[in-house]
């Protein structure tokens, strides 16, 4: 899931609509993936049943939340520092209430409550249904943790309340959780076994999603091409009970056809994809609805079969190759982008030179790079040693970095001249005169607003870009949506 928020800077509050009747103030802010957005959704749901209406404004809260992210140590380092903050607001105002959601939580448990005094809720990341009874815990005095998994909760049955997001573009989470392994990363230990979450309740979110004018939804999962549900389908597609148990189970590309085809004028986008399950089938079904987004966040982590393997990822460097070539015949214009970690334990500079001359081949359009950061308890800390110097991961990050504005500057220039579809979104962030939205392959756009509003497809001729944002001028609206 790409990163939406800089780990450097206060996370991203969620303010909703308030609801009549309701008197308690929650402040809930959230770091990390995309996931921990959509989840904070579900919270302020549950909540808003609980008398709680959400406020941007720290000290006015009855309730603080913070969704938290363990991916690499500097996101963890980042929320202790929020904590400090919440700390000076509760020495004024000691009724408030602090809890800690999350990867966060779910990595250190009870650890939170004996190491930051301010903390009276732990909660992991399947057991927000519980908050209810957890607060009435901590209003008796008691500390409350749950942090326990569940292969089952998908909170499928829980219908996130979004007003609080630009109301065109939303996230429909498919799948919780992760079986991959991958030795560098924590995941799989916080966020528990992966479950598929029912394409009944996901084809109902998407259909009222639409009925509120939302134009655009990326389904998301950790891993979404392994979507599989064995409920046999949807129920109105059988005639009877017998029918649908013989029917066979709904894989990533069958969902993503109904949803693409549930709501044609909406655009549908999905992430992460990892390349070890993308199907060649997805890739026709992407083919086949002009309304799927041809857009593939594909992290590769390494372009070093050496590497790869100790890190558990299932595929070769040449299996990632043919897998880039399928996407580009059966999609000639997709758009791809990667994660990329450097100084993995072991990695060498012929290992470094191998994710440069990857990158080369694929020239991907935009990338999220990151230096490893150990994180405790994965197999790669029990087994390897981190033995590449800090000085050397960050060298061959800039490498990274560099080579990949290269190959961004490349694609935007490439568009220069044509003409391409943008959502618009929102009001660019440079000028109040411009509206910013993004194609199809999810690079920015950034138009004079003439009489357009967010919410409208627009066709836009690309005059001018920088590196990764293009530049121009609307030319009237597109008729495929
Ligand atoms: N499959 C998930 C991956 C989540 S983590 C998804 O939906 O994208 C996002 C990215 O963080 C990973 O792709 C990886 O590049 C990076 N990452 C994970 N663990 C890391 C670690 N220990 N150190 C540095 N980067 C890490
Ligand atoms: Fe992490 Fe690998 Fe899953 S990066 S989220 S274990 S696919």
């Amino acid at each position: 899931m790409e990163k939406i928020i800089d780990e450097n800077t206060q996370g991203n509050t969620l303010t909703l609509e308030a609801r009549e009747g309701n008197s308690r103030k929650l402040y809930i802010e959230s770091y990390g993936c995309q996931m921990n957005f959509s989840d904070s959704e579900i919270v302020a749901s549950i909540l808003a049943e609980q008398g709680y209406n959400t406020t941007n404004l720290l000290e006015d809260a009855d309730l603080v939340l913070v969704n938290t992210c363990s991916i690499r140590d500097k996101a963890e380092q980042t929320v202790r520092k929020r904590l400090e903050k919440y700390n000076a607001v509760k020495r004024i105002n000691p009724k408030m209430k602090v809890g800690v959601l999350g990867c966060m939580a779910e990595r250190l448990k009870e650890k939170f409550l004996e190491e930051e005094k301010i903390v009276d809720l732990v909660v992991g990341p399947d057991a927000y249904k519980d908050i209810p009874n957890l607060l009435k815990e901590v209003e008796e005095g008691r500390d409350a943790v749950n942090v326990i998994l569940s292969k089952e909760e998908t909170y499928g049955d829980i219908s996130p309340v979004r007003l609080g997001g630009n109301g065109i573009t939303a996230f429909v989470s498919i799948t919780r959780g992760c079986d991959n392994m991958c030795t560098f990363c924590v995941v799989p230990f916080t966020r528990g076994r992966e479950r598929s979450r029912d394409p009944q309740s996901i084809l109902e979110e998407v259909n009222d999603l639409a009925e509120k004018g939302y134009k655009e939804i990326t389904l998301l999962g950790q891993n979404v091409d392994s979507y599989l549900w064995y409920g046999g389908g949807l129920k109105k597609d059988f005639k009877n009970a017998s029918e649908m148990q013989q029917a066979t189970a709904t894989n990533f590309s069958n969902l993503l056809a109904l949803v693409a085809e549930a709501q044609p004028k909406m655009r549908i986008r999905f992430s992460t994809s990892n390349p070890q399950d993308m199907t060649e089938d997805v890739l026709h079904t992407m083919a086949k609805y002009n309304n799927i987004c041809n857009y593939i966040h594909l992290p590769v982590q390494s372009g070093s079969t050496r590497i790869l393997k100790e890190m558990n990822r299932q595929h070769t460097r040449e299996e990632y190759f043919a897998l880039i070539d399928k996407v580009r015949e059966i999609l000639p214009d997709c758009g791809i982008s990667q994660d990329m970690i450097t100084g993995f334990p072991t990695e060498t500079e012929e290992d470094h030179q191998d994710t440069l001359s990857l990158m080369e081949y694929v020239k991907y359009d935009f990338g999220f790079m990151f230096m490893y950061s150990e994180r405790p308890g994965t197999l790669a800390a029990r087994k390897l040693v981190d033995d590449v110097p800090e000085e050397i991961k960050k060298r061959r990050l800039t490498e990274i970095v560099n080579l990949q504005q290269k190959h961004s500057a490349y694609h935007t220039n490439r568009t220069v001249g044509k003409t391409v579809e943008v959502l618009i979104e929102r009001e660019s962030k440079k000028s109040d005169q411009h509206w910013s939205g993004r194609t199809p392959q999810n690079t920015v756009a950034v138009f004079p607003k003439e009489n357009y509003k967010p919410g409208d497809f627009v066709l836009v001729k690309i005059n001018d870009c920088t590196t990764a944002t293009l530049l121009g001028e609307a030319v009237g609206y597109s008729n495929n949506h």
